[in-house]
């Protein structure tokens, strides 16, 4: 097991922890952060609840988005309760390294009342066992790769605790090849779409809550076997919105030490919108992405929008 790395606000300490956590491992054949790899007997071995719900993304796909709108489901659309804490503390990540003097994931997880609603982004294939024991629901949102490259670039940009890209143009490659935190997202995508039908699983795309986010929210209520009057859906939906949000202190990320997320980089929440890598991609990785994307894709059902 890992031991915590403690955490002050000097550059010596955030340069410690960027040790244990970048450049990272690969296990099973996804990069995973070494302290998540140290820490990953304690992740494998973590006893679900029948009642766990969990949201699973490929990193920048609404994951927050989608921690939001659930916690505001289970609460009623409640606008106080959902001010209780940061989401990353009302919806704990599950693969969390004990870094910086907060607690792992699976420890705050451990101490939590039923039901708890769980953020990862591990694949499919290195989830622990015990959701499959426990028949746990889990809420899948998958974003287009494009948008989701662009993102992701922006994302590693302003997280401290990873080695900066270099080079858009390295970063487009390294994503490709699925040389970057919790690897392919190919894989990711696809493994968890041939799954579906097997486990209690919602399948959801980040584009079509863009296009209309009450269709998608009824489908995440309807899941989770909630019904809730008209009006507070309008209120979910209003407050779950990408400005609201953006404006939330208990879900912008603010919480967050300016040591690790520096979001006079990039902010946490940047743009949100579908088709913002056309201001990235240059006319030859449009063509050289679109050919890669359509090898790697030819023998999946799973479809994408890269607009709307
Ligand atoms: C993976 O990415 C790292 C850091 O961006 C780079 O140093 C390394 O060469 C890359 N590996 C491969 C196999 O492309
Ligand atoms: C987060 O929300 C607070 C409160 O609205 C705001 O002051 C702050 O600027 C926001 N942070 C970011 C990074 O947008």
């Amino acid at each position: 097991m890992a031991e915590a790395v403690s955490w002050d606000e000097t550059t010596n300490s955030a340069r410690a922890v960027k040790q244990v956590v970048s450049p990272g491992q690969i296990l099973e054949g996804v990069l995973l952060f070494q302290a998540v790899v140290e820490n990953w007997e304690n992740i494998s071995n973590f006893q679900a609840r029948p009642d766990d719900i969990l949201i699973v993304t490929y990193p920048k796909a609404g994951t927050t988005w989608m921690q939001e709108i659930v916690d505001m489901i289970l609460n009623d659309g409640d606008v106080e309760i959902r001010m209780r804490a940061p989401i990353h503390v009302r919806v704990p990540f599950l693969e969390w390294p004990p870094l910086m003097n907060e607690e792992s994931g699976i420890n705050m997880l451990s101490k939590m009342a039923s039901p708890r609603v769980i953020k990862t982004h591990l694949s499919f294939h290195l989830m622990p066992k015990s959701f499959w024991e426990q028949n746990c629901k889990l809420i899948y949102v998958a974003r287009n790769p494009k948008d989701s490259m662009v993102s992701y670039y922006h994302f590693d940009r302003m997280n401290l605790l990873k080695t900066a890209p270099e080079s858009w143009e390295g970063y487009f490659q390294d994503f490709m090849q699925g040389n970057v935190t919790f690897g392919s997202w190919y894989d990711h995508v696809r493994e968890f779409w041939e799954a579906r039908k097997k486990h209690r699983m919602l399948y959801l795309f980040y584009e079509d809550m863009k296009e209309d986010p009450k269709r998608e929210i009824l489908k995440v209520m309807k899941f989770l076997e909630k019904e809730l009057p008209d009006d507070v859906v309008d209120k979910i939906i209003h407050h779950t919105s990408f400005q609201m949000m953006k404006d939330n202190p208990m879900a912008n990320y603010s919480s967050f030490p300016e040591t690790i997320f520096k979001q006079s980089i990039s902010s946490f929440m940047r743009k949100g919108v579908v088709g913002d890598w056309k201001k990235h991609f240059t006319v030859a990785q449009n063509e050289a992405f679109d050919e890669h994307y359509g090898a790697k894709m030819a023998r999946t059902s799973l479809r994408f929008r890269m607009e709307i």
